[in-house]
Order: structure tokens, then C-alpha cells, then sequence
């Protein structure tokens, strides 16, 4: 039987234990983290992005989230809590859209949903936590709104969006959220609203104080080109390898060095 149990983010914030959280979008590679020792796994909706080769996540639909979702939740097969995106404007559409899109990402095999922000859809953030499905929260830089903040920049910079984002974090704590991602805010703000929250915050660009840390799997692997932006670290160089490896194939295919005769059927 599984263990994995949303219990995990209570009982990390209680015993100071950071939370690590890793995106994935495929079963082969899900299986993979599955091994690790990475607690949570997201399917974002940098999964447009990432693995569908969009400019940004507002091309995420349900359909794809819940193709990927199931793959990734093969892949695990259940050894990780699985947190699913709702994608853009699905939680804006009315309670009873959000509750039946929530509820096609769990039946894929997500234990929880991410939705982005909180004005204009605290209600659907309660209907959801009371209809059972477990939300993550998501501020500071919200990317499905990036056209509407004029880019991926950092958040919260100034006094008066410092207290704004504290203000929503209290607000979705309240509602019922159950962790928060920040992202792209200056560290202080992380520390503060890690500090007030009794829910754990996870950070991507949040700095080194918040319950946890998130990032986007290819790129902490070095598969996602020259986008590396500050908070971004690459814990492994695959882009290279893998370009290495398909160009050792070619000339191993061009010298007749492969198949050899023990890789091929007599
Ligand atoms: O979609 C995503 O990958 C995310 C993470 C950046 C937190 O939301």
C-alpha cells in the first residue's frame, strides 16, 4: 500500500524538514524520480513550455494536463505525492468548471491541484478544499498572468506588494490551502511570509528560507538550453550528454561499429 500522504507538508513544516519538489511531465522520467529522494512532484504547466515547445504556460489545456498527469502518476506509481496544475482560466470560469477540471486531474492521479493567485477566485479556492480535492497555492510571480505583469519579473519589490503578498498568503491559508509555492520574490518576503504561514511555502526564486524549494526539471538538469535565469542552479550538465550520445550513435551507424555481432540476431 502507499504511504504517500498529503500529512507530509504538515509534518515537514513541524519538524523544520525542507520539502523538495521536482515538476515532471513523462512516466519515463517519473519513474526515475520515483527513486529519489524528492518528496512532492508537480505537473506544471510549464509542461506547454517544456515539453511542448510553447512561449508560455497559458497554452497548457486540460487535456494535456491530464495526459501528462497519468503518465507521470504511471511512472511513480505512487511512491510520491503528486500535485497537478490547473491550467489558465480553468478556475475563473465559475465553481462548479474549476471543481469538474480539479476533478479529471485527480482521477489521472493527481493528489492535489496548484492553481495560481487568489483575487477574484477566493470562492473557488473554498468550494474546492470543501469538495475534498487538496489545493496548493501559487504567488509572487504568476506566469499563466505574465502578460498581464509585462513579463517574468520578479515580484514583489516594493513595500506596498510586499504587504499585498503577505495579505493573499494569510487569505489562501485561510481558505484552506494546504502549501504555498512563492515564486520569484525577493528572499525577505520568502523568510516573511514562510515565517507567518503555518501552512509550508515552497520557493522557486523565493530564496533559501522558505519550507521547501520547487524547480522545473529539465532546467535544474541542464536541458533547457541558455535559459538560466539567477535563482536557476543546474545540478547536472544532460543537454550536452545527450547531444554527445546521439552523435557517438551516428558515427558508430557511419563506421559499421554498430550493430556488432553480439548485438545482432545469428
Ligand atoms: O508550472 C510550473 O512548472 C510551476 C513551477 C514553476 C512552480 O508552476
Amino acid at each position: 500500500m502507499s504511504t504517500v500522504s498529503i500529512d507530509l507538508f504538515r509534518r515537514s513544516k513541524i519538524e523544520g524538514r525542507k520539502i523538495k519538489m521536482v515538476t515532471c511531465y513523462d512516466a519515463s522520467m517519473a519513474r526515475i524520480v520515483a527513486g529519489t529522494e524528492v518528496d512532492t512532484v508537480l505537473v506544471g504547466d510549464s509542461v506547454a513550455m517544456v515539453q511542448h515547445g510553447f512561449d508560455s504556460t497559458i497554452h497548457a489545456t486540460t487535456e494535456m494536463m491530464v495526459l501528462h498527469t497519468a503518465a507521470v502518476a504511471r511512472g511513480l506509481g505512487g511512491k510520491k505525492f503528486l500535485v497537478a496544475d490547473m491550467p489558465f482560466t480553468t478556475f475563473r470560469k465559475g465553481t462548479a468548471f474549476a471543481l469538474d477540471t480539479a476533478a479529471q486531474l485527480v482521477r489521472a492521479g493527481a493528489h492535489a491541484v496548484k492553481l495560481e493567485g487568489i483575487q477574484g477566485h477566493e470562492d473557488v479556492v473554498k468550494h474546492l478544499v470543501d469538495s475534498g480535492v487538496p489545493v496548493m497555492g501559487h504567488i509572487g510571480l504568476t506566469p499563466q498572468l505574465a502578460l498581464a505583469l509585462g513579463g517574468h519579473k520578479v515580484q514583489g519589490r516594493d513595500a506596498e506588494a510586499v504587504e499585498k503578498f503577505c495579505k493573499e498568503a494569510r487569505d489562501l491559508e485561510r481558505l484552506g490551502v494546504f502549501s504555498l509555492v512563492l515564486e520569484c520574490v525577493p528572499a525577505h518576503l520568502g523568510a516573511r511570509i514562510s515565517g507567518e504561514l503555518q501552512i509550508p511555502t515552497i520557493g522557486i526564486g523565493a530564496g533559501v528560507n522558505t519550507d521547501g524549494q520547487v524547480l522545473v526539471f529539465n532546467d535544474m538538469l541542464g536541458m533547457s538550453g541558455s535559459f538560466k535565469p539567477k535563482f536557476l542552479r543546474r545540478f547536472a550538465e544532460l543537454e550536452g550528454g545527450i547531444a554527445g550520445a546521439l552523435n557517438a550513435y551516428c558515427r558508430a551507424v557511419d563506421e559499421k561499429s554498430f550493430p556488432s555481432e553480439s548485438e545482432s540476431y545469428t
